[in-house]
């Protein structure tokens, strides 16, 4: 019978992100790193290989680091969420790094000393740039971009893109404090002039600190971490242990990843920055409804009122379920899945998703082993979402998490 334990350990009431791992990039919906480390410890793992399907800024990692995990990979459909992961836990050489910011200060500033040299750089290809962001700061992120595009070093390029990526934002016509794109009211446009080279600068060294100071002493030279672009594909590894948290619905109705990262995207040169959201769990539709399983039920009271909305929420769990059977299929014999989720709430239906995982792993040669749920307090995502998916009515959901562990028990084809 499946069992859901409250764990207050887990809750870790007044913790933030950032204690050891700060964030050198705000992204939305992360997990909090001392949830995997609480987890791996209390499951004493220590060693072997782990994986991240969804590894966005990268706190499994972390957590993996701290436990004394070396071999990690990950993957993201998000190009930002791969970059910020990317530069986390890449080494890369404090002279070097410097050494290239001297270079690139001093070109940059040499540069722009001539007007003609900023026009003669082809704009970028930014949907709307007029109405994302002012000529000037255009031309000025021009410039920075072509900067970074004449660093050779890969590493050392994406770093320097992190601190870009912050200032497409920053410097942008966005309201800052949303995850998804609104523009800024027109009385705030009119006072809005940043300095862009500023905030870049600003940002890079924040970036540099950080860096130096939290992630670089953790990454010994036998440390791996592997990150793609891409949806997880069957592995031909057979991972020690998979920690994740998936995303808990569909991007349009939940947490937009592609909009909120859309204008760094393309400013980073992603020719599909506008589609990403269409391409993460859920974004596709489908014909039918899921009938069978632990979901088929809360699927059918949403269809009684929303036929679309129940397609809409068939579609996600249809592509979670692949998802684990692909990632159940590349965990070795004795290898866990542990998954980190928030049950969302639906037209008032609120829909079991830690129990949808320990099933759909369950099919796929796995033993459930224990849910914990932890109270919600510090995750970076919209306390309020719009369930009836109707503009202005907004419900507080998602005030738990739950914490699933299934352990692998015998190997079915896939
Ligand atoms: C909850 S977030 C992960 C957060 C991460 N644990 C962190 O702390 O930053 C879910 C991630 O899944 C990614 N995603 C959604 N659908 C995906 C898919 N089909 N394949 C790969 N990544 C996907 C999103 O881009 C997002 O970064």
């Amino acid at each position: 019978m499946y069992k859901v334990i409250r764990n207050t350990k887990y809750d870790y009431v007044g913790q933030s992100y950032s204690s050891s791992y700060p964030n050198l990039h705000k992204y939305p919906a992360t997990m909090l790193p001392q949830i995997g480390i609480g987890i791996l410890k209390e499951l004493n793992i220590s060693a072997g290989s782990m994986l991240d399907p969804y590894c966005g800024s990268g706190s499994s990692f972390s957590s993996g680091l701290e436990c004394g995990i070396k071999k990690m990979y990950g993957c993201d459909i998000n190009p930002l969420a791969v970059l910020l992961s990317k530069v986390k836990f890449t080494k890369i050489s404090i002279e070097k790094l410097l050494e290239a910011r001297k270079i690139f200060r001093d070109n940059l500033y040499d540069f722009i000393k001539n007007e003609q040299n900023i026009e003669s750089l082809p704009r970028p290809q930014i949907t709307n740039i007029d109405f994302w962001f002012s000529r000037e700061v255009a031309d000025n992120l021009t410039v920075i971009k072509y900067f970074i595009d004449k660093i050779k070093d890969n590493d050392i390029r994406n770093f320097f893109l992190l601190p870009f990526s912050e200032t497409v934002r920053e410097c942008s016509y966005t309201r800052n404090n949303e995850f998804k794109l609104f523009r800024m009211k027109s009385e705030e446009l009119l006072n809005f002039n940043p300095d862009v080279l500023g905030v870049y600068f600003k940002k890079f060294n924040n970036t540099f600190t950080y860096y130096k100071y939290f992630y670089l002493p953790k990454l010994e030279d036998d440390i791996l971490v592997e990150v793609k672009y891409s949806k997880f594909d069957l592995h031909d590894r057979n991972f020690d242990v998979v920690l994740t948290s998936p995303p808990y619905g569909d991007s349009r109705t939940t947490v937009a990843y592609g909009q909120f990262s859309a204008l760094s995207n393309e400013w980073l040169g992603i020719d599909y920055a506008r589609k990403i959201d269409g391409m993460l769990l859920g974004g596709q539709k489908l014909k039918e409804n899921i009938k069978n399983g632990v979901i088929a039920d809360s699927i059918y009271q949403i269809g009684s009122v929303d036929t679309k909305r129940a397609l809409e929420v068939s579609a996600f769990y249809n592509d979670l379920g692949s998802s684990i059977k692909k990632v159940a299929g590349s965990i070795r014999k004795g290898g866990k899945a542990i998954y980190v989720v928030g049950n969302r709430t639906v037209k008032n239906v609120q829909l079991p998703t830690d129990q949808f995982i320990a099933e759909k792993f369950e099919e796929n040669g796995f033993k459930h082993l224990i849910t914990y749920e932890r109270a919600l307090s510090n995750k970076s995502m919209p306390r309020k979402n719009s369930p009836t998916n109707e503009k202005g009515k907004t419900v507080n959901t998602m005030l738990s998490e739950y914490i699933i562990v299934c352990e692998k028990i015998s190997m079915l084809k896939n």
